[in-house]
């Protein structure tokens, strides 16, 4: 039996194939399209779902969309009538793009896929979430927390998932949002929202919760983690635009400009912001100070995850808990739920997001509407499509590419760890591409972690990232609890996934300084010998020959674009950067070349 999965219309549009209960495809659109988060209906993502199967649209037995179009469009309008004339713009702009193309995704599945109408399902968008977290999760039960921004009118949603059914207990309603707070301080912080809500996460830790208390004044969370947000200072449910108003400015101040650059005294002015300004110090201490409200508002999302996560232990008893939803992105938050409440074991699903919502949404169907038992347990994000190496070395003969083909994989490995030590930064490329946001060691740029420099000579050459966004280790996951605290690791699916940041232990911070954050943690990926061995035997042997066995893993990608997905994608960027060498599966292309 095949279903395919389908999210799109708000961001990150994916889609997924599900065969018989288990997932044999799944991509988000952005990595075929080339346009990051891209939200428009996934048709190469589809393509590329069939294909994988072997099918055709018609052949489909079933085709679940993540959410349910009319009674999303049903809160837009009545929660935009409500603000009425403050929302006449976001009412006119709905009011075209859902007459002319959500309202009618039915229309457009039956027509894009030659599918019959009765084949089509719609779930719930916070159901989807929770299915997502928890069909994909080994656990037969568990507790479950959906945390997003908003779907049809839920933005959290407290559950019980049992066998092949998920009960929703409780759930908070738009505008009341975790999620919407957060974007709410991304915007504020300068950043785009729904993109750079990691980049206040990583810049929190620059500063002190000094402002707590502030953002309390916005959100009153109750003791079973109900929150209700004091509309008065926000502007996302009546504005395209803005999330954020002029009260909330009055009590925060002005907000950070999003072209200034960020540094504070303990970031730092890397050499790649170019000449450090004459009013170093002064533009530092204001810096200092968004720093401290990323802070804040870190801080009270934490603090109101653990009060959910708490309720939630209380009312079901279960130790076993699935996250899902855009805030399961939140590594640092995920951490201290794993390490603060009662809860053994967490599973969230690699792509947490909206663009999880098209997997969920199959297994709703597969296990829900069709009452089918569960067999698959998601156990690993290599997912996307993969190029063979015929198609490879066709692509660098025709371009006329020099490139170095190494058969003897030990000896390719050997060649890697030797450019690694050496400070040479390598771009690394095999198999299918991730499921999901981060890039686990199939589309990964490498570098050693051992180098205080690294950091630098990545974001230099290659990302021109933010100098207080941290570099994330992929760790040999039965040497983890040497490095890190994070004890029996292979019970820790979200580790896998690079969804918990957890301490570097004290005495190894100083030997991996470019993986570890300025707090002393770290964002790591356990790599698993079974679900990715040759990634884990070059991991391996770097240890045996560094030391360390970790490398610093980061996306493969310019700043600004999606990770790569072909080979000629990943030669571009090679190109376009200061890449030392790019491994395409069994072939070596060196820069010097
Ligand atoms: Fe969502």
């Amino acid at each position: 039996m095949d279903i395919l999965g389908i999210s799109c219309f708000f961001h990150d549009a994916a889609a997924v194939l599900l065969r018989d209960g288990e997932v044999i495809a799944a991509a988000e659109e952005e990595r075929f399209t080339r346009k990051k988060h891209d939200y428009n209906f996934p048709s190469q993502a589809i393509q590329f779902c069939l294909e994988r199967g072997g099918i055709r649209g018609q052949d489909l037995d079933y085709v679940a969309f993540f959410e349910k179009p009319f009674v999303k469009f049903e809160r837009i309008l009545f929660s935009t009538l409500q603000m009425f004339p403050h929302s006449r713009r976001v009412f006119q702009e709905s009011m075209v793009s859902w007459m002319t193309e959500k309202l009618w995704i039915k229309n457009l599945i039956k027509d894009k896929l030659g599918v019959v109408e009765a084949k089509i399902l719609f779930g719930d968008h916070h159901l989807s979430h929770a299915s997502s977290g928890f069909f994909c999760s080994p656990f037969d039960e568990a507790a479950i927390l959906t945390v997003d921004g908003v779907g049809e009118w839920a933005t959290a949603t407290y559950g019980i998932g049992k066998g092949r059914e998920i009960k929703i207990l409780k759930e908070i309603r738009f505008p009341h949002s975790l999620g919407l707070l957060y974007s709410a301080f991304t915007a504020y912080l300068g950043f785009e929202v729904n993109e750079g809500e990691y980049k206040v996460m990583g810049m929190a830790p620059f500063g002190e919760p000094k402002y707590l208390d502030k953002v309390q004044r916005l959100i009153r969370v109750e003791k079973d983690g109900s929150f209700q947000l004091d509309m008065d200072y926000f502007c996302f449910h009546y504005s395209t635009d803005r999330t954020f108003n002029g009260k909330f400015v009055d009590l925060f101040g002005s907000p950070r400009d999003p072209k200034a650059f960020f540094f504070t005294p303990t970031s730092g002015y890397p050499s790649y912001f170019g000449e450090r300004p004459v009013n170093y110090n002064s533009l530092a201490r204001e810096n200092q100070h968004y720093a401290d409200i990323a802070a804040s508002i870190q801080v009270a999302t934490e603090e109101t995850l653990l009060k959910m996560a708490n309720h939630l232990y209380r009312e079901t008893g279960l130790k076993k808990l699935c996250m899902a939803g855009g805030v399961a992105l939140n590594s640092v938050a995920n951490g201290r739920i794993l390490r603060e409440t009662p809860f053994e074991e967490i599973y969230v699903q690699p792509s947490a997001g909206d663009g999880g919502g098209a997997m969920g949404a199959a297994l709703w169907a597969y296990h829900m509407v069709l009452g089918k038992e569960r067999k698959f347990v998601l156990e690993h994000a290599y997912l996307g499509e993969e190029h063979s190496k015929e198609r490879i070395e066709t692509f660098l003969s025709e371009n006329n590419i020099c490139y170095e083909r190494v058969d003897d994989d030990e000896s390719l490995i050997n060649q890697v760890v030797e450019e690694l030590q050496g400070g040479k930064v390598v771009g690394w490329f095999q198999g299918r591409f991730e499921w999901g946001p981060r890039a686990l060691g199939n589309r990964s740029i490498l570098a050693d972690p051992r180098r205080a420099d690294m950091k630098d000579v990545v974001n230099t050459k290659i990302k021109f990232r933010e100098p207080f966004r941290p570099f994330a280790p992929s760790v040999l996951e039965e040497k983890t609890d040497d490095f890190f605290v994070l004890p029996e690791p292979s019970r820790h699916y979200p580790a896998r996934f690079m969804l918990y940041v957890v301490g570097v232990k004290d005495d190894k911070r100083e030997a991996v300084p470019a993986i570890t954050h300025v707090d002393g943690t770290g964002r790591l990926q356990t790599v698993n010998k079974t679900t990715n061995p040759r990634y884990h035997r070059l991991i391996k042997r770097f240890g045996e020959a560094a030391g360390v066995p970790l490398v610093l893993n980061t996306s493969f990608n310019l700043k600004g674009e999606p990770i790569v997905n072909t080979p000629e994608e990943a030669f571009s960027t090679f190109s376009r950067s200061g890449m030392d060498s790019l491994v395409l599966d069994h072939c070596i292309i060196r820069k010097e070349h």
